[in-house]
């Protein structure tokens, strides 16, 4: 068999020699021309608190590659940490795997095993081995286990809002408050709610980027590293049978992945990063539909942070496969996984070992949920919500506009004792999308005046042009495009305007005359920060990025440049 690193191993010329004696330090002669170099793409780092255990994963992908013939290659690449990374994680996704891919072409290997874990990992790692198009399959480092506070379980992420918002709403102490700090985090591995990590997770495997059965397990579960040293073996075969991205991830694929992301009642983070993935293969999927194909699947998993339990338990409870196996005919039969068989066929056996956790199809948490995707004079390229995480009150409203201008402005004035805002105001949070943060930050779930927290009200709704936390839940309108920096009519919306949601009818709108709205200019604050001096990834970003409803990904980075490289200049 010919292989891809051949072109830099094979011949008894001066390049093959390079190529080779570079990379012997200790390795047999025997270990370079035809036997299949697989990269292994590890994001763990230290910065990366929830994929630093990936290290040792990728010990166990190495046994596996080596024992089917094959050479592992350890590749650090760009590694992202959700909590650490400013001015947020999303800025630097496409960067991730701009360099993942160029990492992948730029060096002599055949196949790749991907490790990643928080939020941004997989997908960027996903996003970059797409445009490469050589064999790939993910490994998900898993969810961490589950940590407990004074006899109570803790969902990370989750937790953490809810007890800062008990703070604030003067039921918690502060004191208590620090206590649960060292309780949240209970072993390695990534949030345990059904945030983004969780959800990216599972949906590379409602993908077929995983094999089945696979993602969801937790971290510390040794049978993570037998699935680890299984994909090893896995990713050597999947070169003899050409299995690369583009063979296999079709529009059905997409199709599972969007049936998969509604049943679990997974994060709204999903929708961008499936969007930019689909751009990078050429696969038509676009932001409606989400909304046609996931908006009437009933949510199976009651998990965290719209129900109770917490990612151990779902695997416990049978994981992904028992909740794919209730919506079996919703499913599109054709896609197939890296392991070459349909995903469908990783079904038969997958039973629901506590129904609740993992709800069978007649007993839903809710009857219909996935995302729905809003269009009006206020989103006219479209808007998200996630139903199942609202209030059902709240589905249908009218309320004043309370608007700011960006994140600085919400904090400087969201309690201030003077604002005009009430329960049934509408919050209205601009500069937030892709460019004008620019990177379009988690920050769509304001947090609710401390005034009204007082008076216990724990829900409003809340407009946004940036994207929320996996982990957060609530009325929440997002990826509002086109952002009110890209022009959207978000950035005419004036304080004590009239907004009307109505989920029913897929409408986020203004209610002023139309002729009124035209007349209006953007205010000078809201253009503010975007029109900021720039330099570096930050200047490429915001002269390049496109808007959430194709997936925010970089105009130039669309679309498969495939593995080939032409040149060579020694
Ligand atoms: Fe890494 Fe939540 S911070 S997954």
């Amino acid at each position: 068999m010919q292989l891809r690193s051949d072109q830099w191993y094979s011949g008894e010329d001066r390049n093959g020699y390079l190529h080779r004696a570079w990379m012997r330090r200790g390795t047999p002669a025997d270990a370079f021309t035809g036997r299949p170099q697989i990269a292994i793409a590890n994001t763990a780092s230290d910065l990366t608190p929830c994929n630093a255990h990936l290290t040792e994963v990728a010990r166990s992908v190495r046994d596996g590659v080596f024992e089917a013939g094959g050479i592992p290659l350890e590749l650090p690449v760009v590694s992202l940490g959700e909590t650490n990374v400013r001015p947020t994680a999303m800025l630097w996704r496409n960067m991730a795997a701009m360099a993942v891919e160029e990492l992948l072409r730029a060096n002599p290997i055949d196949a790749v095993v991907l490790l990643g874990g928080c939020d941004k990992t997989i997908p960027s790692l996903l996003m970059g081995a797409a445009s490469v198009d050589l064999p790939a399959v993910v490994v998900p480092g898993g969810p961490m286990l589950t940590g407990t506070f004074r006899g109570k379980p803790l969902g990370c992420g989750t937790d953490v809002w809810r007890l800062s918002e008990e703070v604030r709403a003067g039921t918690l102490s502060q004191e208590q408050f620090i206590r649960s700090e060292s309780a949240m985090i209970r072993s390695r591995g990534h949030c345990n709610t059904m945030g983004t990590a969780s959800t990216m997770a599972l949906i590379a495997e409602a993908l077929g980027t995983v094999v089945p059965g696979v993602a969801g397990t937790p971290a510390p579960d040794s049978r993570l590293l037998e699935a680890a040293h299984g994909t090893g073996r896995l990713a050597v075969e999947m070169i003899a049978a050409d299995r690369r991205p583009s063979t296999f991830l079709t529009k059905a694929s997409f199709h599972n992945a969007i049936v998969a992301l509604a049943a679990i009642g997974g994060s709204t983070n999903a929708v961008v990063h499936l969007l930019a993935i689909a751009g990078r293969l050429g696969v038509d999927l676009t932001i409606d539909d989400f909304d046609r194909i996931g908006s009437r699947v009933p949510v199976l998993v009651d998990l965290q942070p719209a129900g109770r339990f917490l990612m151990e338990d779902f695997h416990r409870a049978g994981g992904l496969l028992a909740v794919l196996r209730e919506v079996r005919d919703l499913l599109d039969p054709s896609a197939l996984t890296v392991t070459g068989a349909p995903l469908v066929d990783a079904l038969e056996d997958a039973p629901i070992w506590d129904a609740e956790v993992i709800r069978p199809r007649t007993a839903p948490v809710v009857a219909e949920g996935g995302i729905a995707v809003l269009r009006g004079n206020l989103a006219p390229g479209g808007a998200l919500i996630k139903p199942a995480a609202a209030s059902p009150e709240l589905l249908r409203h009218r309320g004043r506009a309370v608007v700011f201008d960006s994140i600085e402005d919400f904090h400087a004035r969201i309690d201030d004792p003077d604002l005009d805002v009430d329960a049934d105001s509408v919050l209205v949070l601009r500069g937030c999308g892709p460019k004008g943060y620019p990177g379009m930050p988690e920050v769509s779930n304001m947090p609710l005046p401390t005034k009204l927290l007082e008076q216990g009200v724990r829900d409003m709704v809340r407009i946004c042009d940036g994207r929320m936390s996996g982990t957060a839940y609530g009325t929440v309108v997002l990826h509002v495009t086109p952002e009110a920096a890209a022009g959207g009519p978000l950035a005419l919306v004036r304080t004590g305007d009239p907004i009307v949601l109505d989920v029913e009818a897929r409408r986020i709108d203004i209610d002023i005359p139309a002729d009124e709205l035209a007349s209006r200019t953007p205010n000078a604050a809201t253009l503010a920060g975007f029109a900021a001096p720039r330099r570096g990834w930050e200047r490429l970003y915001v002269d390049h990025v496109q808007q959430a409803d194709t997936g925010a990904d970089l105009d130039f980075l669309a679309g498969s440049s495939g593995s080939a490289v032409s040149r060579e200049s020694h």
